[in-house]
C-alpha cells in the first residue's frame, strides 16, 4: 500500500499540464463526462479565492434566506465539488460527480478548474458561471497556511519557498498558474453567461455585490432577506458555523489547528507575511505576467 496516500502527499500528479493532487486525477474520467443541466450554477474560483463564501451566499439566494435550510448539511454537501474526489479513508465524501447525480435541481457546483479544463456539457448547456477572483498576495498567503492544514497537499516549505513555488507555477502547486486561471476566465467573460466579481468588491460593499448577483440570476427576494444573507454570510456568523467552517472533515484530511480553514477573512494579510524585498520581487512578477491585461486587482481595501 502506498502510505503517501493517506498522510501528507508527497507531490502532485498532472491534470493535462496542470499540477493537481493525484486522487483527483484518477478521477478525472468521470469529471470530463460529466453531464450538466441547463440549471446548474458553477462557482469557478482559484483556490483560496472566496470560494467558501461566496458558496453560501449562493445557497441562501437559493432558499431564499432561510438559515435554518442551510444549517442542513455542510457547505462541501450543499455545493458539490465537482473533481473532488479522495481516499475514502481520509474522508467519508463521495466523489463530486457522485454526489452531483444524486442532488436535485437546481444545483449548485463547485470546480477549481481551469477554463481549458472545464467538462464541456458546461458550454453546451449554456449553464450560467460565477467566477470570483482574489489578489494574488492574499491567495498565496491564504493558500500557505491550507497547504499546511489540508493533507493532501505536498509540503509548503517556507514562506519563501512557496512563494517561488507561487510565482513558477510548476509541479508543486495545485491548480497551476493562478495567472492563468484568472486571465483564462477573464478573457471568455465577454463570450459566455459569466458574472466576474472579485473578493475585495465583497469586502468592501457586500450589499452590492449580492444585487449584482441577485440581477445576474434574475431572482428578486423579499425585504430583509437581503440582510439576512450578509449577516448569515459574515465572516464571524460563517466562522462559528459548523455547517460553513470545514470543522466537520475529519483531522485526518483538515487539521484546523494549524490554521482554521476560515483563517483571517481579510484583504491585505499579506503585509503582515511579505517581507519588503519578497513584495518587491513578487510585484515585478506580477506586472510581467498580467502585461497587456485590463484584469486589475485591488491587493487591499
Ligand atoms: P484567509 O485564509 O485569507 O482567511 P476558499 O473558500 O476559496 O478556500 O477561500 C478561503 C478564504 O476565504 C480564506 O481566506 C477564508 O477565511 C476566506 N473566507 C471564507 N469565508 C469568508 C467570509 N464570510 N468573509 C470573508 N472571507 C471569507
Amino acid at each position: 500500500q502506498d502510505s503517501g496516500r493517506y498522510g501528507r502527499q508527497e507531490e502532485l500528479g498532472s491534470l493535462h499540464g496542470i499540477p493537481l493532487y493525484k486522487c483527483f486525477v484518477e478521477g478525472w474520467p468521470q469529471v470530463e463526462d460529466f453531464q450538466a443541466r441547463p440549471d446548474d450554477l458553477l462557482i469557478a474560483t482559484y483556490p483560496k479565492s472566496g470560494t467558501t463564501w461566496l458558496s453560501e451566499i449562493l445557497d441562501m439566494i437559493y432558499h431564499d434566506g432561510d438559515v435554518e435550510k442551510c444549517r442542513r448539511d455542510a457547505i462541501f454537501n450543499r455545493v458539490p465539488f465537482l473533481e473532488m474526489k479522495v481516499p475514502e479513508m481520509l474522508t467519508p465524501c463521495p466523489a463530486g460527480v457522485e454526489l452531483l447525480e444524486k442532488t436535485p435541481s437546481p444545483r449548485l457546483v463547485k470546480t477549481h478548474l481551469p477554463i481549458q479544463l472545464l467538462p464541456t456539457s458546461f458550454w453546451d448547456k449554456n449553464c450560467k458561471v460565477i467566477y470570483m477572483a482574489r489578489n494574488p498576495k492574499d491567495v498565496v498567503i491564504s493558500y500557505y497556511y491550507f497547504y499546511q492544514m489540508a493533507k493532501i497537499h505536498p509540503d509548503p516549505g517556507t514562506l519563501n519557498e512557496f512563494l517561488e513555488t507561487f510565482m513558477a507555477a510548476g509541479v508543486g502547486l495545485a491548480y497551476g498558474s493562478w495567472y492563468e486561471h484568472v486571465r483564462g476566465w477573464w478573457e471568455k467573460k465577454q463570450e459566455k453567461q459569466l458574472l466576474y466579481l472579485f473578493y475585495e468588491d465583497m469586502k468592501k460593499d457586500p450589499q452590492q455585490e449580492v444585487q449584482k448577483i441577485l440581477r445576474f440570476l434574475g431572482k428578486e427576494v423579499a425585504e430583509g432577506t437581503v440582510a439576512r444573507i450578509l449577516h448569515h454570510t459574515s465572516f464571524q456568523e460563517m466562522r462559528k458555523n459548523p455547517a460553513a467552517n470545514y470543522e466537520t472533515m475529519p483531522t485526518a484530511f483538515m487539521d484546523h489547528s494549524l490554521s482554521p480553514f476560515l483563517r483571517k477573512g481579510i484583504s491585505g494579510d499579506w503585509k503582515n507575511h511579505f517581507t519588503v524585498a519578497q513584495n518587491e520581487r513578487f510585484d515585478r512578477h506580477y506586472r510581467e505576467h498580467m502585461e497587456g491585461s485590463d484584469l486589475h486587482f485591488q491587493m487591499e481595501v
